[in-house]
């Protein structure tokens, strides 16, 4: 049976590279890449390096606001979708393009998988939020990575489709660990293991705000530690606007996107991660890296509750009191599954279609 695969951004090239080995041994899979992220940094780099398929069509939608965005990926998803016309379509995560993916193929009747379903943050305020709102209300297999999406899902009346299945992303984490351990990054940046803090940004809440986005800037420099920024390029365009740009790039190593296995291997021999990636507060877990999170809420509520993320917000008096003293010793359960994940999701997608 025919899949259609449907990525546009990040880490939907990392969750997909794992889902896609595994879907693969048994069916047709054709990869529909929005275009979403287009710079080589934010998307080739994760096909080469993962060994992620060539896409079948790449719709170079490119940026835009919600609308204008999501609208052109509405079309040209369907396009494809009528000419190909699979048995289903997959799904990830919480982005412009999960959202057009999932309009598209419901309205012309094909059932959509969705991986990554029931996480929340309960924060309309975040595009993601109404995106995952909106794609699991309408999506056939709900694949939840945590028992806390499954309620999630409950408490909004859904439980057909669903399956706790464990993250996608610890599948990749576990799969890729021993490369990334070999990565020179380390050297190419002239830094040692546990001597940096280690930085990434782009959430519009934190980006998009002069206020938040000076804040966060003011906390790194001021904390005279060793930081290491592999800079989103709409965090880049901010912070130039903002007139940030010059004054971090001479204090920190502010660096391009760094590939998926150079950022394993800086977030493995961090000191600490200050992020507002949801991605990235699971994996500092995964590490076990003392995750200091630029948010007020999160939906990886398993991390905060194990004691190895803290929520600060951009207050700076917060992220510095975290940089100083936040240093969790505790245990980590398995909230992410046991890394078989794409597996149990391919299974469960063989079982529909037969
Ligand atoms: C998107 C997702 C977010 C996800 C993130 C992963 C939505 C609403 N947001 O946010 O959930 O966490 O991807 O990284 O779907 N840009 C470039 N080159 C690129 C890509 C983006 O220059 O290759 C710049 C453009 O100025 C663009 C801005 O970054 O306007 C934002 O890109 P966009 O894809 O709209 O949202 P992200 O912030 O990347
Ligand atoms: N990542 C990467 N290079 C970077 C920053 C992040 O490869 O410079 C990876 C990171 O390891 C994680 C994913 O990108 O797997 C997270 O993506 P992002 O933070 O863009 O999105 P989110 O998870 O917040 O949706």
């Amino acid at each position: 049976m025919d899949i259609v695969s449907i990525v546009g951004a990040r880490p939907q090239f990392i969750k997909a590279a794992q889902v896609s080995r595994e879907i693969r041994k048994k069916h047709k899979e054709i990869i529909l890449h929005t275009g979403q992220h287009y710079d080589p940094t934010m998307s080739a780099t994760f096909f080469e390096e993962l060994k992620i398929p060539e896409p079948d069509y790449n719709l170079g939608v490119g940026s835009g606001s919600h609308a204008e965005q999501t609208g052109r990926m509405v079309i040209g998803v369907e396009n494809v979708l009528l000419k190909e016309r699979p048995a289903l379509v997959l799904v990830y995560g919480d982005t412009n393009s999960t959202l057009a993916g999932t309009l598209a193929a419901v309205k012309v009747h094909i059932p959509v998988a969705h991986v990554e379903a029931g996480l929340r943050s309960f924060n309309r305020k975040m595009p993601e939020e109404v995106n995952r709102v909106l794609v699991d209300r309408v999506s056939h297999l709900l694949f939840c990575p945590t028992k806390t999406a499954v309620k999630n899902l409950e408490n909004e009346g859904l439980t057909k489709g669903v399956h706790l299945v464990g993250d996608v992303m610890y599948d990749a984490a576990l799969h890729n660990k021993a490369l990334a351990e070999e990565r020179e990054i380390l050297k190419k940046l002239d830094i040692k293991e546990r001597s940096y803090l280690l930085v990434t940004v782009h959430r519009p809440v934190n980006t998009d705000s002069k206020e938040n986005l000076t804040t966060i800037v003011d906390a790194l420099i001021s904390s005279e530690e060793d930081v290491v920024f592999p800079a989103h390029p709409r965090t880049i365009k901010f912070l130039k606007k903002y007139g940030l740009h010059d004054k971090l790039k001479e204090s920190i190593h502010l660096i391009k996107p760094a590939s998926y296995l150079d950022f394993t291997c800086l977030l493995m021999n961090a000191k600490k991660m200050i992020t507002d990636s949801g991605g990235v507060q699971k994996e500092s877990y995964f590490y076990e890296i003392p995750c200091i999170t630029l948010r007020k809420e999160t939906e990886w509520v398993e991390t905060v509750e194990d004691g190895w993320n803290i929520l600060v917000g951009a207050n700076k008096d917060r992220i510095l009191d975290a940089i100083k003293t936040f240093d969790p010793k505790g245990e980590r359960r398995e909230s992410y599954g046991d890394g078989k994940a794409s597996k149990r999701i391919s299974e469960i997608i063989d079982e529909e279609l037969s």
